[in-house]
C-alpha cells in the first residue's frame, strides 16, 4: 500500500501509519521506494541479516552514514559500558527511586521531569565532572534546548547547532586530553574511559565524541521517555494498576522510542512478497509491527495483561533485534519497572497539556501532569 505525498503525512506520520494500518496492508509504501515491512519474519530478514542483504548497519555506532571503527571494537564496548551501568545503578537504586517518587509527588510536568531525573541520576555514568567539569554546563545545553519536549519542533535550530559544535568541540578536546593521562584506576570509571579503553590508539576523537553522544541521547531519550510514556499509561489508569514489567512492555508495544529502523539493501532481493531492488530502503518500523491487526489483537488498546502469556518470539522489536540488537534491552526493562513498582498504592490524577507528538528518532509522550494524592 503506497500512502500519498503530503506534507501532513511528515509532520503526523503516526496518524498516517494508523490509518494505513487499519486497512491491514501487507506492507506500507511510506514514500517512493521507501517500504514499510508489517510482518515478524521480513523484520528478522532485514534486522538480522542472515543472506547479507542488507548493508550492516546500527543506529547506535553510526558515524556519519559509516559504522564505528571494527565489530569487535564495538561489541567491547558493549559489554563494559552495560556492566558498568548496571554496577552504577546498584549502587544508587533507592536514591534513583527516591528522587522519582518526590518528582511525583511535586505534581511535575512531564516527559522534561523524566529527562532532568535520568541526566541528573547518570552524568556521572558518562562523564566524571570531577575530571571533566568543563562538559557540564554544554551538556545542561544540550538537555534543555535539544532533549525537552518539542524543542526540535520549536525551538531555534540555530541555537541547537551551535551548542552541538561547542559540545562536539570539548568533548574531542577531552578525549584527546584523557589520552594522553594513564588509564583511569579510580571509582568513577566513566562512559569516556569505557570508549578509550576499548578502542584502538588512533581512533579519531571526532567518532569517540559521536559515540559518547550515542550513549548520551541512550540514556537522557531512550530511556527517560520509555518511564514517561508508562507513567503515562499509569496515570491516565490512575495508578499502577498491573505489574510494572507489564506496563512497560506495553508502553514500549504502543510506543516503541526508537519507532524507525530504517535498513538499506546491498543487492537486489525478496522479501517476503516484496521484490527490493539496491536503491530501495527497507524500514523495520517497531510501530507499525506492533500495532498491526495481524501481529496484535486489539492493537490499539492498552492492555498489560497480554503480557501475562505473550509468547519469547511476539512481533515486538522496541529493542531492535538480532546482532545490533541493544546491549541494555534488559537493563531497560527491569530499571523502568522498578521506577513504575515504586509509585504502586499511589493514586494518580492526570492531566493532559498538549495533544502534540514531536516526530523525532526518539518519540516522546504529549506534555502531561501527574498528581499524587496519597503520596508515598
Ligand atoms: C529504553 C531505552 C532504550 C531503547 C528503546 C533502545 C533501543 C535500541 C535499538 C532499537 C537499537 C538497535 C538500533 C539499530 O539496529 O539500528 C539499540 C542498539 C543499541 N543500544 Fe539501545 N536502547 C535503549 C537504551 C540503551 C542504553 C541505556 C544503552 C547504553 C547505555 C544502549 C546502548 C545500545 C547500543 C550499544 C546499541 C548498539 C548495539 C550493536 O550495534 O551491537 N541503549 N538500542
Amino acid at each position: 500500500m503506497r500512502l500519498e505525498d503530503t506534507e501532513e503525512k511528515f509532520n503526523k506520520p503516526f496518524q498516517a501509519l494508523d490509518q494505513a494500518l487499519s486497512k491491514c496492508p501487507a506492507h506500507i509504501e511510506f514514500e517512493q521506494d521507501n517500504y514499510y515491512v508489517t510482518d515478524f519474519d521480513s523484520a528478522k530478514q532485514a534486522m538480522g541479516n542472515p543472506d547479507g542483504n542488507y548493508v550492516e548497519q546500527s543506529d547506535f555506532f553510526n558515524v556519519n552514514g559509516a559504522m564505528f571503527s571494527t565489530r569487535d571494537v564495538q561489541i567491547a564496548i558493549g559489554k563494559d559500558a552495560i556492566l558498568s551501568l548496571k554496577r552504577y545503578y546498584e549502587q544508587r537504586r533507592s536514591k534513583i527511586i527516591e528522587q522519582f517518587k518526590h518528582q511525583i509527588n511535586l505534581g511535575q510536568r512531564w516527559p522534561d521531569s523524566a529527562n532532568d531525573l535520568m541526566y541528573n541520576a547518570f552524568y556521572d555514568f558518562l562523564v566524571d565532572n570531577q575530571r571533566s567539569p568543563q562538559l557540564r554546563k554544554l551538556l545542561d545545553q544540550v538537555l534543555i534546548y535539544s532533549l525537552y519536549s518539542g524543542q526540535k519542533t520549536h525551538g531555534a535550530g540555530w541555537r541547537r547547532a551551535f551548542i552541538r559544535m561547542r559540545v562536539h568541540r570539548a568533548l574531542r578536546a577531552v578525549f584527546k586530553a584523557r589520552r594522553q593521562q594513564n588509564p583511569y584506576q579510580g571509582n568513577n570509571r566513566d562512559v569516556i574511559d569505557i570508549l578509550l579503553a576499548s578502542s584502538p590508539e588512533n581512533e579519531s576523537p571526532k567518532a569517540l565524541a559521536q559515540i559518547f553522544l550515542s550513549f548520551f541521547f541512550a540514556i537522557n531519550s531512550s530511556m527517560a521517555f520509555t518511564l514517561a510514556w508508562s507513567l503515562y499509561f499509569c496515570a491516565k489508569e490512575g495508578g499502577v494498576l498491573h505489574p510494572a514489567p507489564w506496563i512497560v512492555k506495553e508502553a514500549l508495544r504502543l510506543w516503541p522510542v526508537a519507532w524507525n529502523l530504517p535498513r538499506t539493501p546491498s543487492k537486489a532481493h525478496t522479501l517476503g512478497e516484496l521484490d527490493i531492488k539496491q536503491t530501495d530502503t527497507v524500514t523495520v518500523c517497531p510501530y507499525v509491527l506492533h500495532r498491526h491487526p495481524d501481529n496484535w489483537p486489539q492493537p490499539e488498546r492498552f492492555y498489560p495483561p497480554r503480557w501475562e502469556n505473550a509468547s519469547a518470539d511476539a512481533p515486538y522489536m522496541p529493542f531492535g533485534w538480532g546482532t545490533h540488537k541493544c546491549i541494555a534491552s534488559a537493563f531497560a526493562l527491569t530499571f523502568t519497572a522498578d521506577l513504575i513498582g515504586a509509585i504502586q498504592g499511589q493514586q494518580l490524577t492526570f492531566e493532559q497539556l498538549s495533544d502534540e507528538l514531536h516526530p523525532e528518532p526518539a518519540i516522546a509522550p504529549p506534555a502531561f501532569r501527574v498528581t499524587a494524592h496519597n503520596p508515598a
